[in-house]
């Protein structure tokens, strides 16, 4: 899948120069990118390279169905605007963490566009719990749910939700551990089997930050879900997405730990955990993560991955946080959720 390059202006007046991106297909995977820039050894030239032809990287993005790799772009760590400065080539809006619904704790004290995914203090989590059995029975990471939990798509409990997000290492965990599994939802919802089809068309969930207590561990633990203000409120989302740049069209959803357990996971579906609602969502999710949707990240220290979350899920894995310290940034960038949310206002800002 190399990159297609125009050597012709919009126009057609002149003859532009080549592009300096060419893009591999990611090994290991059904989709994805992996970028690399001719001529170009350090990030932040290769950043400028790319604001030089801006349309480079996102139309790279859109043709890998969502998912690109940027390998060696240490530069960041230095100067972590760089990556505010890549993120903006990916859409109207990098979103400032200080308006969204995170803890302070996580976002960046001088790049409020940077969210911090750490289990060092101050921004500490813990990371996520090691699937059980840890491995496959032929020994693999598990990827598939429900052996394989935590999928989800950033942030989708706001609406409009947030387009792309770039995830970068600052200190990665060692191999075999951290990583980040990708599903993809064009692929999956291609392969759809017809029965699934049917009943997904037309279906809207209901997604849920897991700060509100709504999550499918709550509601099965019997805990009761907190109060919560209206902004911070659970929002109805399509579960198939009609991309707004390819017009492919995508699965979205979340499973446990993102969607509203409540009064969903959809509407007009029997509710609850062991709810028709909750069954479909389980027959979804295991379609969702077949093997051949998924592609699985190794980190290695100064990574980038670019992602659409209109189009993909993503689940953390477990690391050893006793002995491994791991830092990543991530941005979001918003601002084209497609006509579904024309002119709405955004439901995570208080009235
Ligand atoms: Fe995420």
């Amino acid at each position: 899948m190399p990159l297609k390059t125009n050597t012709t202006d919009a126009g057609g007046n002149g003859v532009m120069p080549p592009s300096r991106f060419h893009v591999q297909p990611l090994p290991g995977a059904n989709f994805g990118g992996m970028v690399e820039v001719s001529g170009i050894a350090d990030a932040r030239a290769a950043i400028a390279a790319a604001e030089a032809e801006p349309e480079t990287l996102p139309a790279a993005l859109c043709e890998a169905r969502g998912f690109l790799l940027l390998r060696g772009m240490g530069a960041i760590s230095e100067d972590p605007e760089l990556l505010v400065r890549l993120s903006r080539l990916f859409g109207p809006e990098v979103e400032d963490y200080n308006q969204t619904l995170v803890k302070k704790s996580t976002v960046h004290p001088e790049v409020p566009e940077i969210f911090i995914v750490s289990n060092v203090p101050p921004a500490y989590k813990a990371p996520p719990a090691r699937p059980n059995p840890p491995l496959t029975e032929d020994g693999k990471l598990p990827t598939r749910f429900p052996h394989r939990r935590g999928w989800h798509t950033d942030q989708s409990y706001r609406r409009p939700p947030p387009d792309i997000s770039l995830f970068y290492a600052v200190q990665a965990s060692p191999k075999g551990q951290g990583q980040t599994i990708f599903a993809n939802g064009i692929l999956a919802y291609q392969e759809l089997p017809p029965e699934l089809q049917a009943r997904v068309d037309g279906l809207v969930g209901i997604h849920s930050s897991s700060a509100n207590g709504r999550t499918e561990y709550a509601v099965r633990a019997g805990d009761p879900p907190k109060d919560i203000q209206p902004h911070e409120a659970p929002q109805r989302q399509p579960v198939v997405r009609t991309h707004p740049v390819s017009g492919e069209n995508a699965l979205y959803l979340c499973e446990a730990g993102q969607m509203d357990w409540i009064d969903g996971p959809f509407v007009g579906l029997e509710t609850g955990p062991d709810g028709e609602g909750g069954k479909l969502l389980y027959e979804i999710m295991q379609h969702y993560t077949r093997p051949e949707f998924i592609y699985a990240h190794e980190w290695e220290d100064d990574d980038l991955v670019i992602w659409d979350n209109r189009s993909l899920i993503h689940s953390a894995t477990w690391y050893d946080g006793d002995a491994v310290q791991r830092v990543m940034w991530r941005t979001t960038v918003r601002g084209n959720p497609g006509n579904e949310y024309a002119g709405e206002r955004r439901s995570w800002i208080p009235v």
